[in-house]
């Protein structure tokens, strides 16, 4: 357990976007198959939702599957797919009485038809109605990839520049944020990666140019909510500058 953390509830980050890396390692440390790590992992996700709810987050996003990801052995993918199902399934209830909407950002047209359907009905039973503000969007990252992202937002882009609905004069960041995946949230303010690794492994790269970067040892499957309020609480030590002085700052 972490020592009493003390948040300051005006500076909880509005977004936080999180790596889940070292379930393989984590597995390989107890002599267990890789999808025994995966599987623990999932119970990390569910403390995590939980505490990201407690803390009033506006959304979480969690990478679970990326593109590269559909290079690994396919019974690792048919592992973490049925562990994704099973999640859906045992979730729904909890998200419909928590406020919690479900989101999905990635290729999911590449997903198994079965994992696709029960994703739709997540999504559309935990939708918003008109209007409504959810308590969480948890933002599930599956077959996704950044630069696919981004390729595909200027595509959109040059398709309606061609059918004349707007001209490359109109183009801006404003604009292109509306064709990526994450139409509609805001910008992750604190990205967070298990397992000890620096790097960004293909993710948000659009979207996290501001977001401050938290990197722990913990891997994923001991990361709980105490590690979240420990992130955040690290998080909220930082200054938040975007390009300006800390002066400038000061005088605002
Ligand atoms: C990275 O660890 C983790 C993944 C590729 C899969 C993450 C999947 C889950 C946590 C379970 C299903 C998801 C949800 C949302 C219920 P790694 O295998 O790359 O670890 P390593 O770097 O130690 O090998």
């Amino acid at each position: 357990m972490l020592e009493n953390p003390v948040l300051d509830p005006k500076r909880i980050p509005r977004h936080v976007a999180i790596i889940m890396d070292g379930n393989g390692r984590w597995a390989k440390q107890r002599n267990l198959p890789r999808i025994m790590g995966h599987k623990a992992g999932t119970e990390s996700v569910k403390d995590i939702v939980r505490t990201a709810r407690e803390l009033n987050l506006e959304v979480l996003t969690l990478y679970a599957f990326s593109t590269e990801n559909w290079k690994r052995p396919s019974m690792e993918v048919q592992g973490i797919m049925a562990l994704l199902k099973t999640y859906l399934k045992s979730e729904l209830q909890s998200m419909l009485q928590n406020d919690i909407s479900l989101r999905c950002i990635g290729e999911t047209d590449k997903l198994p038809a079965d994992i696709q359907k029960i994703l739709n009905e997540v999504i559309q039973k935990t939708a918003l109605k008109t209007g409504d503000k959810p308590s969480l969007v948890l933002n599930l990252a599956l077959s996704y990839g950044s630069r696919a992202e981004i390729v595909r937002a200027a595509s959109i882009m040059a398709e309606k520049c061609v059918s004349g609905q707007f001209d490359p004069e109109d183009f801006s960041e404003q604009l292109f944020a509306s064709h990526l995946y994450t139409v509609g949230l805001p910008d992750p303010d604190l990205l967070i990666r298990s397992g000890g690794e620096a790097r960004l492994s293909n993710f948000l790269l659009w979207q996290l140019s501001y977001a401050e970067l938290y990197i722990t040892e913990t891997m994923w499957p001991d990361f709980k909510g105490d590690n979240l309020i420990e992130a955040i609480r690290n998080y909220q030590d930082r200054e938040r500058r975007f390009g300006q002085t800390s002066e400038q700052l000061q005088a605002e």
